[in-house]
């Protein structure tokens, strides 16, 4: 058979991802993204194959390597011990296809002479707009094979004079929209920094001018040190994108008959606005959730409340300052509110008194807690909440006994004398000692009291990484993986223990840590206004049900408009509700206004966690809202600034014009088309800001 005619269809949420034999059969390409069932046209390319850029050049590959071309971008870089760069990749025997609950596509590449095999894997779901990628690469040859890139294939997307969106930032300013006009050149994005990193977030989003309704995106599922990579080709109106572990700060070295995967790269494509392509992403995430009922060991929504408990946390109100009667004080007063579980930040282990001391220490300080944690735990749970601790199991302080023992433990360069930053260092979480020592800590931990959240931060970024052990070019590599192995044991071990990933705020947020963690904390920047504009920018990307987002005493750092209390509350209920103010300087008033929003919150929050989200306007403006809707009730969250009209009116979206809604609070009926046009009047109750819920009327 002719290759060309050889196509294989993988069915996606609203459309199919199709791909083909490239002319020559060595190959796999994109042969039609979109509506199902079309007709797939004849394969055309540029006309310009010259001695300068063979076919191959130009087919938009799923997957190449260096020295299968060598003009255009490639995803993999090989180079073997005995100094051949590259890899001719050519199919070695045929494609297969599972249809299963996802259609998963393996495409069997190699370079035999150079001893590499290639397994490109492709999967699609009908419960989501993603398409998956990622590779299998194995050394077949008898001699070492590093890789210089090791990315798990790439999407090329249509799009003429693109333009690409990206999340950017950097500590308590994370997930700031910005675009970038890409007529030509190559646009990355990354982290040499061993963790996700506050700086970009993995994920982008291209559109072209002639049709920029029409987007795709693509983020990366990894959170280590990373780069993601949009390269416009020449004058094809294409832009290929791809990424995976930042091959500038790595190298992977496959061993012979060793074998890596790479981190999915995972696609989508979608004819819409930044919160058409947002609901996409929350789609996909919510298959990315743990499943199972840790009680009932049944199949639940991803988003049960158990795993997203009103949290308190008593960070801000005591810092390093943790003594059991301050904490049960401090217990009373969160569960007369109606907190769910009391997580005790930093500053409860042995030697924290400051920043300067105690990381590694991982027992109860006993001047703190000369009975052990015992009666704080117990103190906690007969209040009526779940017990919670922090931990920074990567990080390890100069004064420490940990150190003390094994000061080789700390990622380093040999003989480089070591930096701080915020008086750390980093353990090589990639040497199995160090792992092993890990989870030992952790086990005991949560097997010796009835722990179920765990804050899991990592305050500083890795340099030097990994040279603690011989060569150490895969230090993040390792690293990343022993990260996931501990998380996997805690799920495992411990399904009760509901975990948050925090990273000095949202520094490790990807499509990895949403699947193994349960929230995730975006910034360390809390005060509201700020916080307002942190969350749009990850709600664009990241799905509500894991935005932790607590109520504390802090001004905003950027954004001083005044904000009230309530609009203190409604900012954090936009996700998973939690508290860090110092709660015994709150006045009897403040609390019982405080009870009363988180009751609120707590009847609406099922319809926050699984509604579709749509933003409505830019927090920068004078009136901003967020819109949850399920199928028969819908919250909105809105805010003003000062001066902004006394009442305003917000279009909704997702409402068919026969369907009628009562508002809450009130006795006014709205029909579909009604909310959908003039929009639902918005009158303040809170002051600046309103807490809205529709529900369907008879
Ligand atoms: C950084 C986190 O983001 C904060 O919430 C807090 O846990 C501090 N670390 C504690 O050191």
């Amino acid at each position: 058979m002719n290759p060309e005619h050889q196509i294989w269809r993988l069915p996606t949420k609203s459309g199919e991802y199709v791909v083909g034999l490239t002319p020559d059969g060595t190959g796999l390409m994109l042969r039609h993204w979109g509506e199902a069932g079309q007709q797939i046209p004849p394969i055309t390319l540029p006309r310009r194959t010259t001695s300068f850029e063979s076919e191959r050049e130009l087919l938009p590959l799923e997957t190449t390597a260096l020295g299968t071309r060598s003009v255009q971008s490639a995803e993999i870089v090989a180079r073997r011990a005995d100094g051949l760069r590259g890899a001719r990749l050519r199919l070695r025997s045929d494609i297969v296809v599972h249809h299963g609950d996802t259609t998963h596509l393996t495409c069997p590449l190699a370079d035999e002479d150079a001893g590499l095999e290639v397994d490109l894997h492709i999967r699609t779901s009908t419960a989501h707009e993603v398409v998956e990628k990622w590779a299998t690469l194995r050394n077949v040859s008898d001699v070492a094979t590093e890789l210089l890139r090791a990315w798990g294939g790439a999407f090329e997307v249509h799009a003429d004079r693109a333009t690409v969106e990206v999340l950017h930032g950097h500590w308590s300013r994370e997930f700031t929209p910005a675009r970038v006009g890409l007529g030509a050149g190559e646009l990355s994005i990354g982290s040499r920094q061993g963790i996700t990193s506050h700086t970009y977030a993995p994920v982008l989003t291209v559109r072209g001018d002639q049709d920029p309704e029409l987007a795709h995106s693509v983020a990366l599922a990894w959170s280590g040190s990373w780069r993601m990579s949009a390269d416009a080709v020449p004058f094809t109106g294409r832009v290929r994108v791809a990424g995976g572990p930042d091959d500038e700060s790595g190298i992977l070295t496959l061993g012979p008959g060793e074998e890596l995967s790479t981190p999915v790269v995972a696609g989508l494509q979608i004819r819409g606005d930044a919160d058409r392509v947002a609901r996409a992403w929350h789609d996909y995430q919510r298959t990315l959730a743990r499943s199972a009922d840790p009680y009932q060991r049944t199949l639940t929504r991803p988003t049960d409340t158990y795993h997203r408990p009103v949290v308190y946390n008593s960070w801000y109100a005591t810092t390093f300052d943790v003594t059991v009667d301050h904490q049960l004080a401090l217990a009373q007063v969160a569960a007369d509110l109606g907190a769910e579980a009391f997580v005790v930040d930093d500053g409860w282990f042995r030697g924290r008194t400051s920043d300067r001391a105690g990381l590694g220490d991982w027992d109860p300080d006993p001047d703190k807690f000369p009975h052990g944690l015992g009666p704080l735990v117990r103190g906690v749970l007969e209040r009526g909440m779940r017990f919670g601790l922090w931990v920074e199991p990567e990080a390890v302080n100069a004064n420490s006994d940990l150190y003390r023992a094994h000061p080789d433990w700390v990622h380093h360069a040999r003989g480089r004398p070591l930096r701080t930053l915020r008086n750390q260092y980093v353990l090589d979480l990639g040497r199995p000692e160090v792992e092993a020592w890990v989870i030992e800590v952790l086990r005991s931990l949560l097997s010796a009291h009835e722990i179920t959240y765990l804050k899991w931060d990592m305050n500083r970024s890795i340099e030097d990484g990994g040279q603690s052990r011989t060569g150490g070019d895969d230090w993040s590599w390792r690293h990343t993986n022993a990260y996931y192995r501990v998380l996997d044991m805690i799920r495992a071990e411990f399904p009760r223990v509901t975990v948050e990933g925090c990273a000095g705020g949202g520094g490790r947020i990807d499509l990895e840590v949403l699947a193994r963690t349960d929230v995730v904390w975006p910034s360390d920047e809390t005060g509201p206004r700020d916080r307002l504009g942190i969350q749009h920018g990850f709600l664009s990307a990241f799905p509500s049900w894991t935005m932790s987002s607590w109520v504390t005493d802090k001004p905003d750092l950027i954004d001083t408009d005044p904000a009230s209390l309530d609009f203190r509350f409604v900012v954090a209920m936009a996700g998973v509700l939690g508290v860090g103010a110092d709660l015994l300087a709150w006045d009897g008033a403040t609390r019982e206004r405080a009870r009363e929003l988180i009751e609120r919150y707590r009847s609406v929050r099922r319809i926050i966690f699984d509604g579709v989200v749509r933003r409505h306007g830019d927090p920068a403006d004078d009136v901003y809202a967020l819109q949850y809707t399920v199928e028969d009730a819908t919250v909105v969250l809105a805010w003003k600034r000062p001066g902004a009209p006394a009442e305003a009116r917000i279009p909704l979206g997702g409402f068919t014009s026969e369907a009628r809604f009562a508002c809450e609070d009130g006795d006014n009926v709205f029909s579909g088309a009604e909310l959908s046009a003039a929009g639902v009047p918005v009158r303040w109750r809170h002051g600046d800001c309103d807490v809205i819920v529709l529900r369907r009327a008879a």
